[in-house]
């Protein structure tokens, strides 16, 4: 019992020690100042007219709201900007918020168009003739870019919505692993896009100049209203996405190299706006180009023949590119569809 007594006696002491001496540590040093000791702080009005807080908001980048911080020049005397706060914001409460909406509310779309109108079928049905469409290398480099574009859209969506849709169902240990590996996939494939980009920009320019007969294709909707409309050998919706995708995708290009090598440029403000630009860039793309496939697969019948096997049937072509027609035939394509008409 006297030794249990004396064991505990021992611990307390211990104890006693070990508090005291962090204590102690607490403490302000020996040499340090002590105001009360009778030192003047430095001489008064050292910062002039400024207040403080003046000199400090100007330091930091003046007022956080003033646009003028976010694209303008620098003002004098400006050494840190708070415009990355800014960026952030956007991001997290509206890109991020926002952004996986706009595929889907196209999908949407498509599905009751596809429910309610049905699709395009090729009216006099298949002639079993063919015409030459796209050679070899035209379809290869649209392949080309289907594929980058493809694994592009999935990575940088992964990277742009894996917290707010992924780590809520599947863990935060599961999207860390996913979206770094989004992350080397996205920046391996990257630099491809800008050559499936330049390739096939080469490849499908030449027949997707606006032309007059364009405006009836806007004015009647597509054939929605109005009945048939003519179209060269691309009508103005094709049109429109070629452009959009030479367009945009030159902005996701332009900015995605930046955010791959950031000391290509001196003020952060241009990294920061390259985000924004290229998320919001590559989000549209993502969005349009559900509409494109569709109108490539089950809307339009005889359509993807044409980027599968180079061909498409004389009556596709007659239906939707008249124009086209005529010209790779020599002949009417009024008069040849009146002539193909059951008596
Ligand atoms: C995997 C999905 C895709 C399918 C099924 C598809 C299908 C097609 C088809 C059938 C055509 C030929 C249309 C015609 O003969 O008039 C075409 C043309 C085209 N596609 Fe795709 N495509 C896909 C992905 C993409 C992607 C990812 C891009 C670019 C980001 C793209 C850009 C184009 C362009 C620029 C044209 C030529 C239209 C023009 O020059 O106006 N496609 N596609």
């Amino acid at each position: 019992m006297n030794n249990l007594l004396r064991m505990v006696a021992v611990l307390l002491v211990l104890l006693m020690g070990v508090t005291a001496s962090q204590a102690q540590s607490v403490r302000p040093p020996g040499n340090a100042v002590n105001l009360d000791d009778g030192i003047e702080p430095g001489p008064p009005n050292t910062l002039g007219d400024l207040s403080d807080s003046d000199f400090w908001r100007n330091y930091r980048g003046g007022d956080p709201n003033d646009p003028q911080q976010i694209i303008g020049p620098r003002p004098d005397g400006v050494v840190l900007t708070t415009t990355g706060q800014h960026w952030r914001a956007l991001r997290e409460n509206y890109i991020r918020k926002y952004a996986g909406w706009a595929p889907l509310i196209v999908i949407g779309i498509l599905a009751v168009f596809y429910v309610l109108i049905g699709p395009m079928r090729i009216k006099s049905g298949r002639s079993g003739k063919t015409l030459s469409r796209f050679n070899l290398t035209q379809r290869v480099s649209h392949w080309f870019m289907a594929a980058v574009f493809i694994l592009l859209g999935i990575s940088g969506l992964i990277i742009l919505l894996g917290r707010p849709l992924i780590a809520p169902f599947l863990g935060k240990e599961v999207n860390s692993i996913m979206t770094s590996a989004a992350m080397q996939g996205h920046n391996l494939f990257g630099p491809l896009f800008i050559v499936a980009l330049v390739w096939m920009f080469i490849k499908f320019v030449r027949g997707n100049f606006f032309q007059w007969v364009d405006l009836k294709w806007i004015f009647k909707l597509g054939g929605f209203f109005g009945g048939h409309v003519s179209s060269h050998e691309f009508n103005f919706g094709e049109k429109s996405w070629f452009w959009m995708v030479t367009i945009v995708g030159t902005v996701i290009s332009v900015t995605g190299v930046l955010l791959l090598f950031p000391w290509l440029v001196e003020d952060l403000r241009i990294l920061q706006l390259s985000t924004i630009l290229h998320g919001l860039g590559a989000v549209g793309l993502i969005s349009v180009l559900f509409g494109h496939i569709y109108v490539g697969t089950i809307g339009m019948e005889g359509s993807l023949d044409s980027m599968l096997k180079g061909e498409v049937d004389e009556h596709w072509a007659k239906e939707h590119h008249d124009l086209w027609y005529e010209k790779v035939t020599g002949k009417s394509a009024s008069e040849t569809a009146k002539e193909e008409e059951p008596s």
